[in-house]
């Protein structure tokens, strides 16, 4: 696949490896251990252009295509996966929503310094009783005059704690279902905006996730983001290209499963030989590299679609569904290889499996990715082209 990616593609790769192996692997383990948010990587990676890298310049991005965004975020999660979950949303469903539906002043108020890595972003749509089907959401947004006042929780937010600027979901109407929900950009500091309860999470214990409280919480009226009615179509469409990063984050895990399974099976003896002779290793090896390939080559032509223009939503949930439980397949057979030593924490096996664990759960179930592709099967087949 390499031969097909372009000069500035391959370019990209090769400078986020060297960055994400030198700088953001080194510190992975030690990270997991304390939970420390990876602030220093995330400030590097701001410089290198990887927070906002769809963006266009004239909004501080780095004007690169889905392509070169999957590659990027792939070597950073097979360095970090709690690194690479911040980058993804704050890459994909904060700031394409805001590229795609901010306002000329929206933008250069917050896409530019979220995009420049200047800050963080959280896109807060999940509550603790709407996951998988947002549309029963109840936090509400009141028009009182020129502001609205939002009253809810939301849960499970990535970077909750640690973002300056929030992409809140609200119902604004609530009679009208999907087309009463409403986006709003909340600054942090906000009166009646709170961070609540934060998670002790199994994996990806360095990037933060938290309830966000909003307590008569009264914004301009001119940060709403897109018309009144205009959250649920916002949150999906920035879902879509969310699942793409998934499935990134899932192959470069995969990836980094697969190497250090390697590197054991290479120096490990039993019976008096390396346990990489052993046909029936070398099999399970074999079945786990072209399991990752698969899920790569699903990730990138999903990306290349939506690069091209052309409606990729059956895509990129095929891609999150795949590539999220290959990885889960994939960490549990490098933990499997390492024996013993794969269930400690002197080896990395043991923290890709638990990072792993959540990515057929967020961004949608996998049980939601196959009800978004048999929807667009029996809808419209021509979304899913054979070839
Ligand atoms: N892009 C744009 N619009 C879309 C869309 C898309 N991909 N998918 C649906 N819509 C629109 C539809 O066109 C429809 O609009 P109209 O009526 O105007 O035509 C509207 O949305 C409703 O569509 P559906 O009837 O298909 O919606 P539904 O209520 O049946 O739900 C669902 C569909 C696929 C189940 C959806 O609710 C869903 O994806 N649920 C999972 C939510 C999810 O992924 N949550 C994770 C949150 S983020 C997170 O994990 C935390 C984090 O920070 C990492």
């Amino acid at each position: 696949m390499t031969s097909e990616l372009t000069h500035e593609q391959q370019m990209i790769q090769s400078m986020v490896r060297e960055f994400a192996r030198k700088v953001v692997a080194t510190t992975a383990a030690e990270r997991d251990r304390t939970k420390a948010f990876p602030i220093e990587n995330i400030k590097q990676m701001g410089e290198l252009g990887l927070m906002g890298m769809m963006v266009p310049l004239e909004y501080e991005g780095a004007g690169a295509d889905a392509v070169g965004y999957v590659l990027a975020l792939t070597e950073i999660a097979a360095a970090c996966a709690s690194t690479a979950v911040v980058m993804s949303v704050q890459n994909s469903i904060v700031c394409e929503s805001l590229l795609r539906y901010g306002t000329e002043d929206q933008k250069k108020k917050y896409l530019c310094p979220l995009a420049g890595g200047e800050i963080i972003g959280a896109f807060a749509l999940t509550e603790p009783h709407a996951g998988s089907d947002p549309v029963r959401q109840t936090t509400t947004a009141e028009r009182n005059g020129n502001h609205y006042i939002i009253n809810g929780t939301k849960r499970f937010i990535t970077s909750g704690e640690n973002c300056k600027v929030a992409i809140v979901t609200a119902k604004t109407d609530d009679g009208a279902r999907h087309k009463g929900i409403s986006a709003f950009i909340v600054e942090k500091g906000t009166p009646g905006f709170m961070v609540g309860h934060t998670e002790d999470k199994l994996g990806l214990r360095a990037s933060d996730t938290t309830d966000l409280i909003f307590e008569d919480c009264r914004i301009p009226a001119e940060n709403i983001l897109g018309e009144e009615g205009d959250g649920f179509r916002i949150a999906m469409s920035g879902l879509d290209s969310g699942r793409i990063g998934i499935a990134a984050q899932s192959v470069g895990v995969a990836r980094a499963a697969l190497d250090a399974a390697v590197r054991y099976a290479r120096e490990r003896e039993q019976f008096g030989q390396s346990i990489s002779k052993f046909q029936g290793l070398r099999w399970i090896v074999a079945d786990m590299a072209t399991e990752i390939e698969a899920a790569r080559q699903l990730t990138l032509s999903a990306a290349a679609m939506k690069d091209r223009g052309e409606p990729y939503t059956a895509q990129a949930s095929m891609a999150k569904l795949f590539a999220s439980e290959m990885v889960n397949r994939i960490t549990g057979k490098a933990l499997q290889i390492h024996g013993g030593y794969g269930f400690t924490k002197d080896y990395p096996v043991e923290r890709y499996f638990r990072d792993a664990r959540v990515f057929t759960i967020y961004e949608g179930t996998s049980e939601i990715q196959r009800i978004v592709i048999s929807n667009h099967i029996f809808k419209d087949k021509r979304q899913l082209r054979t070839g």
